[in-house]
């Protein structure tokens, strides 16, 4: 469980993140904000969840073996608030290349213990189910609406790239935490 002094030694860390982060990445994103998702875990700073081939991952996109591996910012659903949208970040690249316009993060499986996490085409019954329409802010940090369920990463084929699966029970996988902050770089720590 995420106690208070803990999420105040987040904002407290968020604080010093230099000037160039805009105030919005501070907190919890509204409507009309985009946001990406970044995975903290041992040996796991702060990497950016992408899409690869339905799936997400996290790390470096251009290390991915994915057939098609494409950097996503998000957008939460006018649907729902508990609905987020990855939307290509096309920068540097034709927008008219992209794989999808839009793609729903989802649990797939949810009723069950265990899954990967996916980017899939946002059908009306995707974001209506509970494998879409479950996430939710605590601050930055990035939270089901339904309790119990931890992310995990699992090592691939390409160094520093990893599958992202939640699991309700424990896994032998690495454990990460998903924020909407970026990882700090300028070494204040
Ligand atoms: C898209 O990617 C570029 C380059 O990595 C980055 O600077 C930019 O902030 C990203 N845009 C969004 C909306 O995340």
């Amino acid at each position: 469980m995420l106690s208070y002094s803990l999420v105040l030694f987040a904002v407290t860390c968020a604080a010093l993140v230099s000037d160039g982060h805009p105030l919005k990445a501070r907190q919890a994103a509204a409507v009309d904000d985009t946001f990406n998702i970044y995975a903290y875990g041992e040996g796991i700073s702060g990497f950016p969840l992408f899409y690869a081939d339905g799936k997400a991952q996290i790390g470096n996109a251009a290390l991915s073996t994915a057939k098609v591996a494409q950097p996503v910012y998000f957008t939460i659903s006018e649907a729902s608030r508990n609905v987020w949208i990855a939307h290509p970040n096309t920068t540097g690249t034709n927008p008219d290349d992209a794989a999808f316009q839009t793609a729903a993060l989802s649990l797939l499986g949810a009723d069950s213990t265990d899954g990967t996490v996916e980017l899939k085409q946002p059908t009306k019954e995707l974001i209506s189910s509970n494998e879409a329409n479950i996430f939710d802010f605590y601050g930055d940090y990035v939270l089901t609406t339904t309790g119990n369920i931890n992310f995990y990463a699992v090592r691939t084929d390409a160094e520093g790239v990893y599958s992202l699966i939640w699991s309700k029970a424990a896994s032998e996988h690495i454990p990460v935490i998903l924020r909407t902050i970026a990882p700090v770089t300028d070494g204040l720590f």
